[in-house]
């Protein structure tokens, strides 16, 4: 019998379309979903599209996959009403509908708006505590701790990338700790997907970059191996000197911007 495709939802998104053709070409088969149209499809595509919101349509999506690329999401900041459809109930039905469908394996695109309250002074790694930064990192958040539960409750095998900033360049320097190049956010998605040993992993979405804020090390079982560095666009970057006012939450915690929305508005 043919090797069921992979289901990626979120493929007309900007992370999506990169990883397409790539996917495609390593393990043969793709299901790309998305709420708008993910066209054109490339060879070895297929496409349902979906409103992850709904469970019905999520379920029609995921049914006949062998493992999912969860990216699917409002990615910004936003208000409670519009996180709310998108990445939480999203996120649910895509869980629910893979326990259902007896899809075991999911690849959550998680956010270092997850832990974008700790102090960039720090060193985290998997067992830190989530500290969102907003109402999207609350969700992102929530992601992860559905993907635990499925795993301790339901035998799932779930891997949550708190993804730094996946730029195709690093461009200012707080990108120089959090980016992700895109052919490290590869690397990174298939050693979750080819790993033999996955339960429940979190791990940094993250290039091999100096200032790194990150470690990944407690996770052996997901052997992902970045190669790239924003430490080589460093001169460029800071070639103006780095102007960030140390005392506003923005410089002073991982999550940047975000933690200056509403920050002590009270
Ligand atoms: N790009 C980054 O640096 C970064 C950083 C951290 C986390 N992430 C996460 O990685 C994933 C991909 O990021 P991206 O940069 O490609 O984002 P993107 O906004 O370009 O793509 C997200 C896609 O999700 C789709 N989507 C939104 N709501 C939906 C719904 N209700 N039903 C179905 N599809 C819906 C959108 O149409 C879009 O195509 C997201 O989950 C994002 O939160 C990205």
């Amino acid at each position: 019998m043919a090797e069921k495709p992979i289901l990626l939802t979120g493929a007309a998104g900007a992370l999506g379309r990169w990883l397409r053709p790539r996917l495609v070409e390593k393990y043969g088969k793709l299901r790309v979903s998305d709420k708008i149209d993910p066209a054109p499809l490339g060879k070895g595509e297929e496409s349902v599209v979906a409103d992850i919101s709904s469970f019905e349509q999520v379920s029609r999506a995921v049914a006949g996959t062998r493992a999912i690329i969860h990216f699917g999401a409002y990615s910004i900041e936003a208000k409670w009403e519009t996180i709310l459809p998108a990445n939480i109930v999203g996120t649910y039905n895509v869980y629910e509908a893979a326990r259902l469908h007896g899809v075991k394996r999911i690849i959550f695109a998680s956010s270092n708006h997850a832990i974008g309250f700790h102090e960039t002074t720090e060193k985290l790694d998997a067992d830190s505590l989530q500290k969102p930064d907003g109402y999207y990192g609350v969700s992102k958040a929530f992601g992860e701790n559905m993907g635990s539960m499925y795993v301790d409750k339901f035998g799932f095998e779930v891997a949550c990338l708190r993804i730094g900033s996946a730029l195709p360049e690093p461009k200012d320097p707080r990108h120089l700790s959090t980016w992700l190049s895109y052919p490290d956010l590869f690397r990174l998605v298939t050693a979750c997907l080819d790993s033999t040993r996955l339960r429940f992993a979190v791990l940094y979405g993250m290039s091999r970059n100096k200032r790194s804020w990150w470690d990944n090390s407690k996770v052996p079982e997901v052997d992902y191996r970045p190669e790239d560095n924003a430490e080589d666009y460093a001169a460029q970057i800071l070639s103006h000197g780095d102007n960030r006012d140390p005392k506003l939450p923005s410089t002073r915690f991982m999550g940047g911007p975000y933690c200056d929305i509403d920050y002590l508005k009270r």
